[in-house]
């Protein structure tokens, strides 16, 4: 009974706290590690004995010598493809845990074409010498440049490596000698750009997934999720950094003037293990970490729909009702997701029987108009006795132990919970196996995707800053602190492949989840977490969104409307009109917030979120083929315009603006009441901008202030590109699956305009494993609208439905605003209906339209 209402109070605190709770998440000063680390002055500590070089095809290998007493370590510098470096520095026989499981399969290797030493320095090239790292003995340094540009400096002076009888702290510096601003360090509530931290001022950045209800705006508090990585960006640079290490870490930043841009890296456990990304440009850079740890597989098409959830749609009349009122109130809905009351007493893979005692006919008929079910699953497990899951992971023995070998037990939403071991591959399996139609009972394939959360993990215990204790003990003996970064990613690794294994690895799987690693994207998408209905929260969507693509996770979105609290109508309209341009898009509120699907709301609002509906709806191609284009390249679906517009100093901190792509921009609305908001047109002279919902034309000039009314927020497309979309916009995703499309343009300079697009069965893996897609080139030139294969089978024909010119007339030369007119085309030259011009994607088309 004590127990249980104690649990009573934990819960009213982690569901109802609006503020994050310091006494339970550290600062650094509270933080031994990390207090004695940021304190220490800069000391040259090692020195590279010459004598000790050895250089092999691809790697250069040297003991560092300290120069006052204490452990040698080893240095490997390794060069690999892609322009990227890799330096480990560790003990010699280090006992130092090695990550496994992050990259996405190991790097590869690239020789040197050529080594050269002096007296104080040897000198490494890569792809034929436009690479280079020079390691000075001493002081002892490295660095790296790219065709004779200096870009990172691995600081000597600050390389520290200590043990103690807890952990293995460590830390080092990195220079960005051409960057005038640091971006990365994911994941925290704050601007794009990151801010200064220094001792005594702002806390550095922290590194610890943690379970922090009502986190607070710009902030370096650490949050449920955590990429090491950063990037160092200037006008004639971008370079990274990516620290292959799980253990909590803090990073003080400092953005300066080009020269004096640098980081400083301290971490609790683990290898220094890090990788030199050298760019030059922000698209290469992203490419070469993703290269490293993965892209994202293609969502299904439906997972770039609209998805509604609620802390909890506890019974399954309520979920049937909501279904059917999205449909009544014509608001397009692919998903609807199930929090953690669907449960029995939060037994994961179980029904409750008296809110849910018929789950297979409520999935029916979900599915009956085409909706998908989203459930969640937690990695928390109920200690009981006859519940399978827990015993049978306790027979196996496949759960986290304490330091003296008991099965370790902590406090969740069930009460009294063990905690999966998922560093076990043998967890991963057992827990995948959960998954399928058998196991978890009552499911069908409507039961289309799976949300994993609390995965930090979360526990309900403040002295252990809500999380597993550091010295909890994994699978192979290893202590939690070394890999409490990757227990959420190591989680989702486990649903992906049960996910898999119950649908034979036909379908793509879906999986939501708060917490993750680098390398997250290969698995699931991300949310920002429990935020509030508060205006700075629907910002920081933006921000943490932007951020996370650049770092390779692309499927991020937020709580639409806040999760505490409740928004103004005014606010809640906004959320929509941004949430339909981030690419994960699902409302979601807490318990305590009141009631507020679309249809409940005012006429007026409704109609508001009914235009941003279909406006997502109507731009599913676009998302559609920059989530295919990720798969290739690895680049971000939604970009900040830093990475467009690298040399563009004033757009660097701008990020209440995105970039859909290349060829869409995007600004968000995250102020009550404005009826102007600045937006900044980048690309100067060259670009031009014209709007989706009025006849407005930018030049492409800096920052303008542009009206807004309450139906919308400021949308541009790029002249000379392209934006595909489906125009007739139905109930889903699944409706939509065959309709044609309508091509909008508007030519360029040389009257040309550009763009591709994707198609593919929505669903499989057969566009990766069988060739089973179209992908295709569609080139403007005047009149003359080209169609071409780029790659694939091209077994998906191209229909279209009209084709949408719009001619900027009113802008004389050099001014910086004027006004389109829309010329639509529904047949080609000939007369004939575009739309039973029936593509061939194998054979190129021209379609003439005049
Ligand atoms: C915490 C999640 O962040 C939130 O979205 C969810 O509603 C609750 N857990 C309950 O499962």
């Amino acid at each position: 009974m004590m127990f249980k209402s104690l649990f009573f109070v934990i819960t009213l605190v982690v569901t109802q706290s609006l503020a994050a709770d310091h006494n339970t998440f550290k600062d650094c000063s509270r933080v031994d590690f990390c207090t004695n680390l940021r304190t220490r002055q800069p000391s040259n500590d090692y020195s590279v004995d010459p004598d000790t070089i050895t250089t092999n095809a691809n790697t250069l290998s040297a003991t560092l010598r300290p120069n006052s007493g204490g452990t040698d370590l080893v240095l490997t510098l390794t060069g690999l493809q892609e322009d990227t470096f890799r330096v480990k520095i560790k003990e010699v026989d280090s006992g130092r845990y090695e990550l496994v499981d992050v990259l996405d399969g190991e790097p590869k290797p690239t020789d040197f074409n050529g080594v050269a030493r002096d007296d104080t320095s040897i000198t490494v090239s890569t792809n034929s010498n436009s690479n280079s790292a020079r390691v000075t003995f001493s002081p002892f340094s490295i660095e790296f440049s790219k065709d004779g540009l200096l870009e990172v400096v691995f600081d000597g002076d600050k390389l520290t490596l200590l043990e103690t009888e807890v952990n293995a702290p460590f830390s080092f510096g990195v220079k960005f000698p051409q960057a005038v601003q640091l971006y990365g360090i994911h994941e925290h509530c704050e601007t794009l750009a990151l801010k200064n931290t220094a001792p005594g001022g702002t806390d550095p950045y922290r590194l610890k997934n943690s379970d922090v209800g009502g986190f607070e705006i710009e902030s370096p508090m650490a949050l449920y999720g955590s990429i090491p990585v950063l990037y160092g960006h200037g006008p004639k640079a971008t370079s990274g950094v990516f620290l292959h290490n799980a253990a909590q870490q803090w990073v003080e930043t400092t953005s300066s003037s080009a020269g004096t841009t640098q980081a400083y890296f301290m971490t609790e456990a683990g290898c220094l293990d890090l990788f030199v990304l050298l760019g030059p440009t922000p698209t290469q850079v992203v490419r070469q970490y993703t290269q490293l740890t993965g892209t994202a597989h293609l969502p299904q098409i439906w997972v770039l729909g609209y998805h509604q959830s609620r802390y909890s749609y506890d019974t399954q009349e309520l979920v049937k009702d909501v279904a059917a009122n999205f449909d009544s109130h014509n608001f397009q809905l692919d998903a609807i997701w199930l929090d953690i009351d669907y449960t029995d007493g939060f037994k994961y893979f179980t029904w409750n029987p008296d809110t849910f005692s018929d789950p297979v006919e409520m999935q029916n008929v979900l599915n009956g108009t085409n909706k998908k079910l989203v459930t969640i699953i937690d990695p928390h497990i109920k200690v009981e006795e006859g519940y399978n899951v827990y015993d049978g992971a306790l027979a196996k023995d496949l759960f986290v132990k304490n330091a003296d070998g008991s099965v370790f037990q902590g406090s969740c939403w069930p009460g009294l919970s063990s905690y999966m071991d998922f560093l076990n591959p043998e967890a991963r399996d057992f827990y995948g196996s959960m998954y399928s139609y058998e196991n978890f009972q009552s499911t069908t394939a409507t039961l289309a995707g799976i949300w994993n959360d609390m995965n930090e993990p979360s526990v309900f215990d403040n002295s252990l800053e809500m999380t597993l204790p550091a010295d909890a003990i994994h699978h192979g003996n290893v202590k939690h602190q070394e890999i409490h970064n990757i227990y959420g990613f190591l989680h989702t690794m486990s649903t992906h492949k049960g996910l898999l294994e119950r649908d034979n690895a036909t379908k793509r799987p879906f999986i939501l989840t708060r917490s993750h690693f680098a390398g997250s994207q290969r698995f699931a998408a991300i949310w920002t977490g429990d935020n509030t209905a508060d205006w700075p929260y629907l910002l920081a969507e933006v921000q943490e969104c932007l951020n996370s693509n650049i770092l390779g996770i692309v499927l991020c979105g937020s709580d639409v409307g806040g999760f505490f609290n409740n928004p103004s109508n005014e606010l809640y309209e906004r959320w929509y009109q941004l949430g339909a341009w981030l690419p994960f898009f699902r409302a979601h509120s807490t318990k305590d917030a009141e009631r507020r699907e679309p249809y409940l709301k005012p006429e007026d609002t409704q109609g508001v979120v009914r235009t941003a509906l279909q406006t997502r709806y109507k731009h599913l191609p676009v998302w559609y083929t920059l989530a295919f284009e990720h798969t290739i390249t690895g680049d971000p679906i939604v970009r900040p315009l830093f990475y467009q517009y690298p040399e563009d100093v004033s757009v660097y901190k701008i990020d209440d603006q995105l970039l859909l792509g290349r060829d869409i921009l995007v600004r968000a609305v995250a102020e009550a009441g404005v009826e102007s908001v600045d937006v900044y047109f980048p690309g100067g002279g060259n670009e031009v901008w014209v709007s989706e919902t009025s006849d407005d034309v930018q030049a492409g000039n800096g920052k303008v202030a542009i009206p807004v009314t309450r139906e919308n927020i400021p949308v541009y497309y790029r002249r000379g590109g392209i934006v595909v979309r489906k125009d007739t916009v139905r109930s889903n995703t699944a409706e939509m699956a065959s309709d044609s499309f309508t091509i909008y343009y508007t030519v360029d300079e040389n009257n040309t305009a550009h763009g591709t697009l994707y198609i593919d069965d929505g669903v499989s893996f057969k566009y990766r494993d069988e060739n089973d897609y179209t992908y295709v080139n569609i080139e403007v030139s005047g009149d003359n609208v080209t169609i071409s294969n780029i790659q694939g089978d091209g077994n998906y024909p191209v229909i279209i439905e009209k084709i949408v010119r719009r001619d900027i007339v009113q802008m004389p030369e050099g001014s910086q605003s004027g006004r389109y007119k829309e010329i639509v085309h529904t047949t080609d030259a000939s007369g004939q209906l575009l739309k039973n011009v029936k593509i061939d994607p194998k054979n190129k088309t021209v379609l003439r339209l005049k």
